[in-house]
């Protein structure tokens, strides 16, 4: 037994008095919990409910609301999408139309943000300035283009501020762009991955400082939902896999031991042909869209430690990410290979490879610097860090980056801090040309690049197809909250 560790201390603080009332009866789940959960597979593996578009369309309502929700079979108080944790899946063709009514039903505003998708950033489309109030409903409308790629994007709220504490909450959901060719499989799955921490009462307990800082880590690891499901599967057949990091600041580092794994490509960026692998590293936000030949036994799809570093020189403490420790281990589900094998799956299409901007002729080059520093102490006692790009924090009437429409432009993600930062932009996906001085030989395009601590990633980007002003910012959504982002203006 371990008893509560320094960081389980700094949660119950976050608490308050009552906090520490409910931590006197007992934790459902201490620090310790992350190996006890792991012992026993849970129930049956099960996917969020799904709506589908028709015709060229697809019009849901989706209500955010606190309330009452299973987590892992019990009983919790948290946020979500329509009452499920995860939201509904929407699955949608290259060319749809997508419409969503979301309604507010929580004290604080919110927004949503189609992570990914390929679609205007103005009006009431893929457009982070848009506030819904307590209360309030927006229409949101996005058309995607005939040519989006395939692949597996996601939603979730992104009110500056409120995106940490919202999405940890339990607001985040899946969509699926579907392949034009199918790619054969016996079956398909999703697997929404994301983490939470709750205390004896099923509650949410806020941050403390000090994860904010780190970037918050949940205490349970929870794979729709769900506590290390049990799935099951016969010898030799090929399942599709799908998934998607909504963590807020945990790294998954997976591996299904003992079976045949085969990686699609990340995010919207689809490779050839699949490449096999041991192990994907997903930073928060990215998805992995994986082909898993079964082999007869039992596998566990497991998280392994990953280190992304931690601020060790401020405050004098050994502060460390939870996912960079023993603790980051979870087993997540838990997959039976068994009964007579079938026939061997037939080989995958070749998939439309995307367009590589190494031959293209680059209009600007800029670099964004990521970097923690002390500040910030000036506003009042405000925050003990200060999260900036380029020397700044984000403000939403400052255009940081001028871009013009249509052109190609080179980016060196510089991170100038001791840990790592994974870097988004919104609406146009980054080809990852070097990395760590390296000039990379694959096509790969992703909408999170990982910046390693102190490290450095230049990446190309074609602005276009749209027009309007947007974001980019790092995808630990604590340090985006905390001013970690840019206001980016395509015109
Ligand atoms: Cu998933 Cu601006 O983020
Ligand atoms: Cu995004
Ligand atoms: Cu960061």
């Amino acid at each position: 037994m371990e008893p509560i560790t320094r960081r389980g201390a700094l949660t119950l603080g976050g608490l308050g008095l009552a906090g520490i009332a409910v931590g006197g009866a007992g934790l459902l789940w201490t620090s310790s919990s992350a190996t006890s959960v792991q012992v026993e597979p849970g129930g049956k593996f099960a996917e969020p409910s799904e709506l589908r578009s028709a015709k060229g369309l697809l019009r849901a309502r989706l209500d955010v609301d606190r309330g009452t929700v299973l987590i892992g079979g019990h009983t919790a108080s948290a946020l979500s999408f329509n009452g499920g944790i995860p939201g509904p899946t929407l699955r949608l063709k290259a060319g749809d139309r997508l419409g969503i009514a979301l309604h507010n039903g929580l004290d604080d505003p919110t927004n949503l943000h189609v992570h990914g998708l390929h679609v205007s950033p103005q009006g009431n489309g893929d457009n982070p300035f848009v506030m819904v109030e307590p209360g309030e409903s927006f229409d949101y409308e996005y058309l995607l283009p005939p040519e989006h790629p395939p692949g597996l994007y996601w939603y979730h709220p992104h009110h500056h501020g409120f995106v940490a504490d919202q999405v940890f909450g339990g607001l985040y959901g899946a969509i699926i762009v579907e392949d034009p060719v199918p790619i054969q499989a016996a079956r398909e799955r999703l697997l929404v991955i994301s983490d939470i921490t709750m205390d004896g009462l099923g509650r949410v307990p806020a941050a403390s400082r000090m994860e904010q800082m780190l970037g918050r880590e949940g205490e349970l690891v929870l794979v729709n939902g769900q506590v290390n499901p049990r799935l099951t599967a016969r010898p030799d057949e090929r399942e599709r896999w799908r998934i998607l990091n909504t963590c807020v600041s945990r790294y998954l580092h997976l591996r299904l031991d003992g079976q045949r794994v085969q990686l699609l490509g990340v995010d919207s960026g689809r490779f050839g042909a699949p490449k096999t692998v041991d192990a994907i590293v997903l930073a928060p936000g990215n998805r992995a869209d994986l082909l898993i030949t079964m082999v007869g036994g039992t596998g566990v799809l497991r998280t392994v430690p990953y280190d992304r570093g931690g601020p060790g020189w401020i405050m004098g403490g050994g502060e460390r990410p939870r996912s960079g420790t023993p603790a980051g281990h979870a087993s997540l589900a838990t997959l039976t290979v068994a009964g007579e094998s079938v026939a061997a799956a037939p080989e995958v299409p070749v998939q439309r490879a995307p367009r590589d901007l190494r031959g293209s002729a680059v209009t600007a080059r800029r670099e964004l610097v990521f970097a923690m520093g002390m500040g910030g102490m000036m506003g009042g006692g405000g925050s003990m860090m200060s999260f900036t790009i380029n020397g700044r924090e984000f403000d939403p009437k400052r255009v940081n980056a001028t871009v013009e429409a249509g052109s190609v432009e080179e980016w060196t993600l510089t991170n100038a801090s001791p840990m790592a930062h994974p870097v988004h932009l919104h609406v146009w996906p980054m080809q990852v040309v070097e990395a760590a001085g390296r000039a990379l030989d694959g096509l790969i395009w992703q909408d999170v690049v990982n910046v390693p601590a102190r490290g450095q990633v230049r990446v190309r980007i074609a602005f276009d197809d749209f027009v309007g002003r947007t974001v980019y910012h790092c995808h630990i959504l604590d340090h985006e909250d905390k001013g970690m982002m840019g206001v980016i203006e395509v015109r």
